[in-house]
């Protein structure tokens, strides 16, 4: 068991199971509604206590009732909420999802009106309680500072940081992490056409770093920092069903190998099973 320090977004995911995503302007009737806590930082902090780690969420609740959901949540999943900051105004980010029964595809519309995780707040965690630290690459002025302020005060610390969404400026954290996750949204956005591709062409612009980049039904590559470039295989469930967060799993997973002492490629497979098992069933419970 490591102590696994997690920043970034919790959300309240309102998810509308449909038959297949309908086309604009077309009324259809949701076979079955769930809402849950979401956001990719509570999700891989939430799989990581699963996996038996002591897991601490660093992120901002308001106060109002879908907060206190998503902070009554976070508890039962065992995640630790001492770093958390609440503020009395806004609500929690909301996303609405339409999650297909027909290939478990699934399509966020995300609203935000909450102020983002500070970095005044993050200084006063105790950072040398932890074996892992790891980011969700967003606001990024705030999430710099304090991923150089780990690289002062817990030098040793491994840190990860994830990469999923295109921010203008986010590449100046990479040198920041030793493990950079990358989504396949942002290597498109570079302009690759696939995982390989991309951790070819940008793996030589980070040699400090080990990374990775995720393709769904492709699975996962990974660059070493010798220039080694690995790939895991997709684990195909038996019937995909709700593919919502499987990037959350693979990072938790990833982490998980990783900070037992696994090499990369060991990680990469753990990891690919994990998410693949996760495409498998429906929501991020009951994956261990
Ligand atoms: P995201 O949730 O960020 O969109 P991906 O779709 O790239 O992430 O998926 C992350 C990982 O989940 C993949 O690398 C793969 O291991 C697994 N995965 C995703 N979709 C499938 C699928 N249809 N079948 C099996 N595994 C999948
Ligand atoms: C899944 C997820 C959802 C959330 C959305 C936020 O990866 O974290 O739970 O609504 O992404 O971008």
């Amino acid at each position: 068991m490591s102590r696994i320090l997690v920043v970034g977004n919790a959300t309240l995911d309102i998810i509308n199971v449909v038959e297949q995503y309908p086309q604009e302007d077309q009324e259809v009737r949701a076979q079955a509604q769930h809402i849950n806590r979401g956001g990719n930082a509570a999700n891989t902090a939430v799989v990581l206590a699963q996996l038996g780690h002591r897991c601490s969420w660093a992120g901002t609740l308001a106060k109002e009732a879908d907060g206190i959901l998503i902070r009554e949540d976070l508890q039962q999943h065992s995640v630790d909420l001492d770093a958390v900051h609440t503020v009395s105004t806004g609500k929690v980010p909301t996303s609405y999802i339409s999650l297909s029964r027909e290939n478990g595809s699934r399509t966020i519309v995300h609203y935000r009106d909450l102020p983002e995780y500070p970095a005044e707040q993050f200084i006063r965690i105790p950072l040398d309680e932890f074996d892992w630290l790891h980011f969700e690459g967003r606001n990024l002025e705030e999430i710099a500072k304090m991923m150089r302020h780990a690289r002062q005060v817990a030098a040793n610390t491994p840190v990860s940081l994830e990469a999923e969404k295109v921010r203008a400026g986010i590449e100046k954290l990479f040198p920041l992490a030793d493990v950079v996750m990358f989504s396949s949204d942002y290597a498109k956005h570079r302009g690759a056409t696939s995982a390989k591709e991309f951790l070819q062409q940008f793996g030589t612009q980070q040699p400090d770093a080990r990374l990775t980049c995720t393709w769904g039904e492709e699975g996962a590559y990974g660059l070493e920092r010798d220039g080694r470039l690995l790939h895991a295989p997709a684990s195909a469930p038996a019937e995909v069903v709700d593919t919502l967060g499987a990037g959350d799993v693979f990072n938790a997973g990833l982490i998980d190998q990783l900070v037992r002492g696994e090499q990369l490629d060991v990680a990469l497979n753990g990891a690919s099973a994990l998410a693949g098992k996760k495409c498998g069933v429906y929501g991020l419970d009951n994956l261990v």
